[in-house]
């Protein structure tokens, strides 16, 4: 019998104790014993579940029992989520976690107690939700050099897109859909942002290359400047917009980055709608590979954290390699020095001044002009480091005014 600790009963955590009593059969058929839930840590009340007699306030119940043997943190956060998840992996407890910021934030600090306490730290559900994609690109593709990594890898925003581009819904009421329907975090600006496909590519770029956990060098840029005539102009150029996670393998280390990106309609990445996330991972060994499925949510997020059950139960006693890396950690690179085009949205009118002025000073361009707008332009940029076209860019402003700019990307 393998006892679990759950912490936080939140969207998560709930699902967890739901998949844990619904399907106890299978779980047990395929951990090898049955698996129990001893304890649920949360402060508030659930006197209607099967299982309100397993509640508890007081942390000491699950680190202080000796016969819990698996801890799950679903609080969310880096402030309980840290100290008790510390605590329980000093304690000899094997730990899983759903909460990217706390692996993006202290995960480097966490999986060496966990090496040395010689207890499994996982964090499949971390990322992706549902989708399998952290245990694959330790495991799986372990025989390749990860080249890139690019996807969608925020429900939330890819809901929110997608709402405004089909159902010309605004984005407050597509931002509060997606909190009833359980996929945003607790404070949205996290997913709105971009901070928590930050986060999320973070965790990949460590899962597939041995980058440290850090987010410092990892720009990012969110939803929240995006306006309806960007999406009619990313129409007519056969292209959707996209918040995209990217992370790059160089000779000289990787670089990665997050911001919304016009993606041609024909890239796998534009099908990806709803809460659903997409993950391109390119190999060296494997080519192109691609992990899809919902990323957000209760259920799917909660299936990946019990998949994570399974696994840390399977090596109980003996514990996986999960952090071992012999190479040294890539070099995190500046993202403003890679190569990008923007397309760039200016105020003016059909052969004005402005447009004059643009195409003096901006090498290599081409203009965008629909008709439903007649008092501004677009124009794409050659390739060039972001760096460099940003300085073109800031510098058109003396003279025009600059409306909107967004990276153009042949993902
Ligand atoms: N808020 C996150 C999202 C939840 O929308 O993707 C899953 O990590």
């Amino acid at each position: 019998m393998a006892k679990i600790g759950i912490m936080g009963h939140g969207t998560v955590g709930s699902g967890v104790a739901k998949i844990l009593f619904d399907s106890a059969e299978l779980m047990a058929n395929r951990a090898g014993e049955p698996v129990e839930v001893a304890k649920i840590l949360d402060l508030r009340d659930f006197d209607d579940l099967p299982y309100s007699d397993r509640f508890t306030k007081d942390v000491n119940d699950i680190i202080g029992d000796d016969s819990i043997d698996v801890v799950v943190e679903c609080m969310g956060g880096i402030g309980a989520a840290y100290q008790f998840t510390k605590m329980a992996l000093l304690a000899g407890k094997h730990c899983i976690t759903s909460n990217k910021e706390l692996i993006a934030t202290h995960g480097k600090e966490l999986l060496s107690i966990a090496a040395k306490k010689k207890v499994n730290y996982l964090y499949e559900a971390s990322v992706g939700g549902g989708i399998p994609i952290v245990r694959p690109l330790r495991q799986c593709l372990a025989a390749n050099h990860i080249v890139r990594i690019a996807g969608i890898l925020n429900g939330t925003t890819n809901y929110i897109l997608t709402r405004m581009k089909d159902g010309g819904v605004a984005f407050d009421m597509a931002l509060k859909e997606a909190q009833e329907l359980g996929y945003a975090e607790l404070d949205p600006s996290a997913d709105v942002l971009g901070h928590d496909a930050q986060r999320k590519i973070c965790i990949l770029s460590h899962a597939a290359f041995g980058a440290e956990l850090d987010t410092s060098m990892i720009s990012c840029s969110g939803i929240d400047t995006l306006t309806r005539e960007d999406m009619v102009y990313a129409k007519e150029m056969g292209r959707i917009i996209k918040l995209i996670a990217m992370s790059q393998r160089t000779d000289e280390g990787y670089y990665a980055l997050v911001a919304p990106m016009l993606v041609p309609l024909g890239s796998p990445i534009s099908v990806v709608n709803d809460v659903f996330n997409g993950v391109m991972v390119r190999g060296d060994m494997v080519g192109d590979t691609m992990f899809y499925g919902r990323g957000a949510g209760m259920l799917p997020t909660a299936s990946a954290v019990c998949g994570d059950i399974i696994d840390a139960i399977w090596h109980k006693n003996d514990v996986k390699a999960a952090d071992k890396y012999s190479d040294e950690a890539p070099k995190a690179l500046d993202p403003a020095d890679a190569p990008t085009r923007l397309f760039v949205r200016i105020k003016g009118l059909e052969h004005s001044e402005e447009e004059a002025y643009v195409l003096e000073k901006m090498e290599d361009i081409r203009i965008v002009r629909l008709s439903r707008y007649p008092d501004e332009f677009g124009f794409i940029t050659r390739e060039a480091p972001l760096k460099v076209l940003n300085e073109e860019v800031d510098a058109l402003k003396c003279r025009v005014e600059v409306l909107q700019r967004i990276r153009y990307e042949s993902l």
